[in-house]
């Protein structure tokens, strides 16, 4: 399971870049001056390409165009210049992620003549993006693929038709997400990958605005939509055949326990006696143990009728997406998970105004007391511990996502639900 590794490797790499953001104060102290001569729109040169941000590059072609797909290439059409202008991008927003950005297909754009005629004439733009993340894992799935995409269709398609081409798409990638993907659009998706005609489009887009997971506050294009109105597009996409909202009908409050008895590291090792406390303080506990081929539909149905959902930080809490706004995500934060915790879920939770709150597990609640003793720099100071192993590497993964395991203090934890209770029972009653 390395990607695990790797997404954790790079969200420290994100880390890294986002302390600086905050010290920067302004947004373009990311930008390079050098690639902003591609990002200029004179009328003669129909390719427009933005290489000015760290996570993405973008590039459109704002006419007629003609795409091959045997070599990925998007020609302008009806174009005449002496010069032939020719761009090439990796449409995924992870620029910085070289490991990622290799599995990633090329696409070129030229001004130059087509080398096959028009076989499909399409009336709406295209868009094309790359579905070649850490395949398989929830988190990015929706961080650098989904999250991005709703971004970009906002920020420039506004309520226009638009056709989707997909490169580095699997075929179960497809199929998990298909509901997602109409709701995106109505028209058949083109597989760049295997797709042998030539389709015509009146402009193309190729890249995603990726979501800076870091910057809390204000957002820096003022068009993109919160991540509370991505909420309500998954509401559209899978609840759409619940006559009426289930939360109401129920008299104690739903706590979802999503454990982790499918994924590495980071289980509660006394899981079965958490719920009976949760139990005693109110709950009705359904536990959950999502795996990647849950299909959306049924964990959107179980999480979205919740109150509550509890969990360890890890890719599964990615559910928290499907949370009704005004529930209560509890996020369990291991030793050292701190920086990880916020970034990946944190931020996001509270900007879809779910009523974010975060266990910080103590040093006696961690397995890796068993192994190192409760004195030691790897427990009691893992800022320290990360800055003297020279941050995260497989080592130190290896160490705190893969290794450690939560002994919760049901004392302590019991407050906690308690607190969790009130907040779900003031939804609730809210709801009506
Ligand atoms: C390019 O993108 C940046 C954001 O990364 C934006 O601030 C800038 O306005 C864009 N430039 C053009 C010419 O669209
Ligand atoms: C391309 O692959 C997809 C997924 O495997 C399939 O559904 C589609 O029919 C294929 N298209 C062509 C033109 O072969
Ligand atoms: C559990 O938490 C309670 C309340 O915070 C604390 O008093 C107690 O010492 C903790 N128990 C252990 C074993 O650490």
């Amino acid at each position: 399971m390395n990607f695990i590794l790797f997404i954790y490797i790079n969200l420290d790499y994100i880390l890294l870049i986002i302390i600086t953001s905050v010290a920067g104060t302004t947004f373009s102290v990311f930008l390079d001056p050098q690639s902003q001569e591609h990002a200029h729109s004179d009328s003669a040169c129909p390719i427009i390409c933005n290489r000015s941000h760290r996570s993405y590059d973008i590039c459109s072609i704002n006419g007629p165009t003609i795409l091959d797909p045997k070599v990925s290439t998007f020609y302008a059409i009806g174009h005449t210049s002496s010069t032939t202008q020719v761009e090439k991008v990796k449409p995924y927003p992870r620029k910085w992620d070289i490991f990622r950005m290799s599995q990633i297909t090329e696409v070129t754009l030229a001004s130059g003549p087509p080398r096959a005629p028009c076989m499909v004439q399409h009336n709406a733009p295209a868009l094309l993006f790359s579905a070649g993340g850490y395949s398989g894992d929830f988190f990015t799935d929706f961080s650098d693929e989904f999250i991005p995409l709703f971004i970009t269709i906002n920020s420039i398609y506004s309520s226009e038709d638009l056709i989707l081409v997909i490169s580095n798409a699997h075929d179960w990638w497809t199929r998990r997400y298909a509901d997602l993907l109409q709701t995106f659009s109505k028209y058949p998706i083109i597989n760049l990958d295997n797709d042998t005609t030539t389709h015509c489009f009146p402009s193309v887009t190729i890249g995603l605005i990726s979501l800076d997971l870091m910057s809390a506050g204000p957002k820096p294009r003022p068009n993109s939509k919160t991540i509370s109105h991505f909420h309500a597009l998954l509401d559209k996409t899978y609840a759409h055949n619940h006559p009426s909202n289930p939360t109401s009908l129920k008299s104690r409050p739903q706590l979802v326990l999503a454990g982790r008895n499918n994924a590495i590291g980071r289980v509660i090792m006394n899981q079965a006696k958490v719920k009976k406390v949760a139990e005693e303080e109110g709950f009705d506990v359904i536990e959950f143990e999502p795996k990647y081929a849950t299909p959306l539909r049924e964990a959107y149905a179980l999480v979205s009728s919740s109150h509550v959902m509890v969990g360890v930080h890890g890719a599964a809490l990615t559910h928290f997406l499907f949370l009704q706004p005004g529930s209560v995500f509890m996020q369990v934060v291991p030793i050292g998970t701190e920086q990880l915790a916020e970034v990946c879920f944190g931020n996001l939770a509270r900007d879809m105004g779910l009523e974010y709150m975060e266990y910080k597990i103590g040093v006696e609640e961690s397995s890796l007391v068993d192994k190192y003793g409760k004195d030691a720099m790897v427990l009691r100071d893992p800022e320290a511990f990360l800055k003297k192993k020279g941050g995260w590497s497989s080592g130190t993964v290896e160490t705190y996502l893969k290794k450690q395991n939560v002994r919760l203090n049901l004392t302590r934890f019991r407050g906690y639900l308690k607190k969790a209770f009130v907040k779900a029972k003031a939804f609730m009653d809210e709801e009506g």
